[in-house]
């Protein structure tokens, strides 16, 4: 069991507010507080609901809030009180400036690396949570130590939760990954993280490396993760013009021991908020170091994305005879994934965008996201939010299946159809629909990679 310890937490978002949470559930004798500038976000921690959906979470943070787990906007005093720090801070794509639309944006991170220096009275072990540039944490270490008479330790400890699992992945991880330096200060800092972990994860599943590995391992793993989808999207292409089914190839291939089976499953692209920007953030690197052919190698992941998209959403325009001006379209399924509300650089945000330039009228349902795609969409006309699935196909010509919510597997798609605009077509861009069935039932259906069924 770990010692004693005092750790805090800057940000409290999808990452900082689940991890923390298993921290203080898993080491009951640490005390966690985790800040953030965002008031009205740590006033929604402090209430009964969570600022976010994510299975699980709310039962783990009812055992510890209040306890030895807190939320708080007081970050000064936070830094002031705490031993360990956690810096879980969004670092976007960067929107402006050098590196526009590639590189990380470090704005947050860098606030906090002076807040750090220019309140702290004793010396402090700074965790990098984030997901960050190569080389941050020493760039940290300089911002940290430079001119300040305390020793500020900083490591980088990537965090590889998926939201909608995130519970399971931070109980159970696959790894932990711990990039530290090999100095005594290091090693020692090393040592105190790794005993928080060890409270609950096997040690052989602590990876220890050196700084920069973890922070590169971090992008590696999703640019693998998207790769692979990517990969499989663009079998998908290929099974749609020969007649192949991408299921039955992305079975067959993942059967091999060697490739495995898991992150096959074509779809209409990947989105969320860790994909696109971290490969971005991959590709910038690797062109500050004029490694160019291997930075087109990892754009061409999001390339292909973009273009099974865009391929997807052709497709209802097309196949609903080059024209869906003033057709209404049900959009199920909003958020990037099931199990989530989160509609970070959601496939639904592109196609939504592109069906209502195309004077499309859009009814969206999702069980849970139905509040983020409204802020995500903002003031765009045509579009209308309906619960329930059966209210929200009625009169509309089309249905566009965007999430794979399990719920979307299991509807009456009879009734659906019945309450539809004759042709009916459904755009299943999960593969998730039984097509045989609602063929029967009269529907044209479009799938993902697989040849379209046409009355
Ligand atoms: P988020 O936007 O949900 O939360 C970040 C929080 O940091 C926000 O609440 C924001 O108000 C707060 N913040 C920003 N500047 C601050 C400051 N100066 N002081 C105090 N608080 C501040 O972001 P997230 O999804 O939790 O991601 C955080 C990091 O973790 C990113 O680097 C991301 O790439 C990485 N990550 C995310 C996931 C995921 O699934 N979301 C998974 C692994 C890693
Ligand atoms: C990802 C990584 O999995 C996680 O380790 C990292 O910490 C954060 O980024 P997340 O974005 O939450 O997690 O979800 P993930 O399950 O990876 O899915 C990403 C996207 O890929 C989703 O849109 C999902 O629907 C899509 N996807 C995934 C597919 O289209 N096909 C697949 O086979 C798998």
């Amino acid at each position: 069991m770990a010692s004693q310890k005092k750790i805090a937490c800057i940000g409290a978002g999808y990452v900082g507010g689940p991890t923390m949470a298993v921290i203080a559930q898993k080491c009951p004798q640490c005390t966690v507080t985790v800040v953030d500038i965002n008031q009205k976000r740590i006033n929604v921690w402090n209430s009964d609901t969570l600022p976010f959906y994510e299975p699980g979470l709310d039962d783990i943070v009812n055992t510890v809030r209040g306890k030895n787990l807190f939320f708080s906007t007081e970050v000064e005093k936070a830094i002031i009180e705490n031993d360990i720090i956690f810096i879980a801070v969004n670092t976007p794509t960067k929107d402006y400036g050098v590196g526009k639309n590639m590189a990380a944006d470090l704005q947050h991170w860098e606030t906090i690396a002076r807040q750090i220096r220019n309140v702290a009275r004793s010396n402090k072990i700074i965790i990098e949570k984030s997901t960050l540039p190569v080389k941050t944490a020493e760039a940290m270490e300089i911002i940290l130590n430079t001119g300040s008479q305390f020793h500020f330790e900083v490591m980088s400890n990537p965090e590889f939760l998926a939201e909608g699992t995130a519970v399971n992945n931070l109980l159970s991880p696959d790894r932990v990954l711990i990039g530290s330096r090999e100095t005594e200060s290091g090693q020692k800092a090393r040592n105190e993280l790794v005993e928080i972990y060890k409270s609950w994860v096997p040690l052989e599943k602590i990876i220890t490396t050196n700084t920069f590995s973890a922070e590169l391992t971090k992008l590696v793993s999703n640019a693998f993760l998207a790769q692979r989808v990517s990969s499989i999207n663009a079998v998908s292409a290929i099974c749609e013009a020969t007649g192949a089914d991408v299921d039955e190839v992305s079975k067959a291939v993942g059967a091999d021991s060697r490739i495995g089976a898991k992150f096959l499953k074509a779809s209409v692209g990947f989105g969320g908020s860790c994909f696109r920007k971290d490969i971005l953030n991959l590709v910038y690197i690797c062109r500050m170091y004029h490694l160019h052919e291997i930075a087109t190698y990892f754009e061409n992941i999001i390339n292909m994305n973009s273009f099974q998209q865009q391929r997807f959403v052709d497709n209802i325009v097309q196949s609903m005879f080059n024209t869906v001006a003033g057709r209404k379209i049900c959009m199920l399924g909003c958020a990037f994934k099931a199990c989530t509300d989160d509609v970070r650089d959601s496939p639904a945000l592109s196609v939504a965008t592109t069906l209502i330039a195309e004077k499309a009228n859009l009814v969206i349902s999702d069980p849970k996201a139905m509040t983020n795609m409204k802020a995500a969409l903002g003031d765009l006309k045509n579009v209308e939010f309906i619960d329930d699935p059966y209210q929200a196909a009625k009169k509309c010509h089309a249905i566009v299946i965007i999430t794979e919510w399990d719920v979307y597997a299991t509807l009456d798609y009879k009734k659906l159809f019945d309450r539809m605009v004759k042709p009916a077509y459904l755009f299943d861009g999960r593969n998730m629909v039984n097509r045989k069935t609602c063929y029967d039932i009269g529907f044209n259906v479009y799938s993902i990679g697989k040849e379209p069924l046409i009355h």
